[in-house]
């Protein structure tokens, strides 16, 4: 008989093929090259393999068992926390091992029961006054309520992450934004910095600014940063709708200070500043859910009418709970796949009919399923047809003892205001910033879920999946590199379980 020749997996490569090999699926080996050295990690990751074990070249949260040589308990654990940004626990679950239960299981043959003199000793410090020894280091692993206990830390952060922001510093943007997201999931308020012991994603800077508004009340970086005139000004321009932070610093460079600037002073402004600046106010009035509902109904309203049987849901902030938003966002679908191709235009032309639009911008579906996966790094924005628009919605008629004034005085509607009509001016209607997203019903779970931000908890998953699992995720799909495929799951909470996640309900995503 001819022998079966196997193919040889190369040993260096992680991958589906150790996967395919592994006959103990429930180990996974990380044989920790610290004082090892690198070529008796070679060695060593070979002859497990050949054993049939899976042993990771690199170290993640798939791995179950980490093995050492000659290393402390707390060695070991400090160089796993140093391994997830911010500092988070990843080492939590796995078995930290000596090297004498990876030696004694290549010569069993399998796993070994792990005994007390495998393990390596992790003395726990003294830990009174640490909160939450368990709080997770990525935001999609925790939850976070929209009510919480820190707002004046938290606010804090937010002013040195938006000032990050304006000097293009993303980097450090995220590390403030991430500092104040865990903030937001501690179940009390934090009194002293011995409660945040054990808290990850906080670097030292946001530590610094923490420890002194807990001494002093305030932080001096922070209120600096309210007082420049850089961060005012960036600010009042970005808030402009149509402004980023590109254009609002250049025109800032250019002297440049309030958006009225921006009209008086020639520049050549495109539609959607044009319409930022004449409805600067409104725009700037925190929307409410009861106008979200009242807008969703002109939606249905218009979706029913173009498309009978499309389904409309309300997402973004106010899924998670929030009571006003700085937008209305909606995910429109159809069940029967395809039905919805189209649909976009015939919506908006019936919203025009009526004079329901006060400025509309439609991008086409621009999605194409790669077969050999999504490009790396996957895209943030999104391919699909959507429309950014500003909605004319009429306010309720008030009853006379509730708004006097207001009933039986025609209001005049532009009063020439360099910014167009004030809020204050109460006039019969208000323009507010809905965005419309058409989805086919097979990619829903995948927007749904990504327009439900919010956004720190949609940038943790992506990264969870790609650092994590060995997948890219994002509002169109779910590609496992492991495998090769792209996974198809049908709701959001299978996506939590095809990712390892416990699911977390929109209401705790407010990271
Ligand atoms: P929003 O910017 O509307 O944020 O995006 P929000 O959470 O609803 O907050 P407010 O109340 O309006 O200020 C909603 C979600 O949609 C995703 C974002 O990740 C966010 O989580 N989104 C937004 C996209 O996926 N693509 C976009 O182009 C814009
Ligand atoms: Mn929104």
């Amino acid at each position: 008989m001819v022998p079966l020749k196997r193919r040889k997996t190369n040993s260096r490569s992680a991958g589906s093929d150790d996967i395919a090999v592994s006959k103990f699926p429930s180990v996974i080996i990380f044989l920790l090259e610290r004082k090892m050295g690198a070529s008796r990690k070679t060695f060593l990751t070979g002859l497990g393999r050949r054993k049939g074990f899976r042993v990771e070249e690199c170290y993640s949260q798939l791995v179950t068992h980490v093995v050492s040589e000659n290393n402390s308990g707390e060695e070991v654990r400090d160089w796993l926390e140093a391994q997830t940004p911010g500092g988070g626990r990843t080492g939590d679950s796995a078995h930290l091992l000596d090297i004498n239960w990876f030696t004694e299981s290549m010569a069993a043959g399998h796993p070994v029961d792990i005994l007390d003199r495998h393990r390596l000793r992790v003395r726990t410090e003294p830990s009174h006054g640490a909160m939450v020894p368990t709080l997770k280091g990525y935001a999609c692993q925790r939850r976070t309520p929209l009510q919480h206990h820190n707002a004046l830390l938290t606010d804090a952060l937010l002013v040195l992450a938006e000032n990050a922001e304006f000097c293009e510093d993303e980097g450090r943007s995220v590390a403030f934004r991430r500092a104040g997201a865990v903030l937001k999931a501690l179940p009390q308020a934090v009194h002293k910095m011995e409660d945040l012991q054990g808290v990850p994603c906080l670097g030292g800077h946001s530590q610094r600014v923490i420890k002194e508004i807990l001494e002093d009340g305030t932080s001096r970086e922070v209120e600096m940063v309210l007082q420049s005139e850089q961060y005012q000004a960036m600010k009042a321009l970005t808030n402009i709708f149509g402004v980023g932070v590109k254009t609002a610093d250049r025109w800032f460079r250019e002297g440049l200070r309030l958006p009225s600037d921006a009209l008086n002073s020639g520049h050549k402004l495109n539609h959607a500043q044009q319409a930022g600046l004449q409805y600067y106010d409104d725009l700037n009035t925190p929307v409410t859910k009861a106008e979200a509902d009242s807008i969703g109904q002109i939606v249905e309203e218009a979706v029913q009418a173009v498309l009978p049987g499309a389904e409309i849901t309300l997402t973004g902030g106010f899924r998670r709970g929030k009571p006003t938003g700085h937008d209305v966002d909606f995910l429109i679908t159809h069940p029967e796949e395809g039905k919805e191709e189209g649909l976009m235009p015939k919506v908006v032309s019936w919203l025009e009919a009526r004079g329901l639009l006060l400025y509309q911008k439609t991008n086409i579906n621009s999605y194409l399923e790669a077969t050999d996966g999504p490009a790396r790094p996957p895209h943030n924005m999104d391919r699909f047809e959507r429309c950014f628009s500003i909605f004319r919605l009429e306010r309720p008629r008030a009853s006379p003892e509730q708004h006097p004034q207001a009933v039986g005085e025609e209001q005049p509607q532009e009063r020439g205001s360099p910014l167009g009509r004030r809020a204050s001016e109460s006039p019969g209607w208000k323009a507010v910033r809905v965005d419309l997203v058409v989805s086919p019903v097979s990619q829903f779970a995948f927007a749904l879920l990504g327009w439900t931000g919010s956004q720190l908890f949609e940038r943790d998953l992506r990264r969870w999946a790609g650092q994590e699992k060995r997948m890219s995720l994002s509002s169109h799909a779910l590609y496992d590199s492991t495998q090769n495929r792209y996974l198809r799951p049908c709701s959001e909470a299978e996506i939590f379980a095809l990712l390892g996640l416990e699911f977390i309900p929109p209401s705790e995503r407010n990271a």
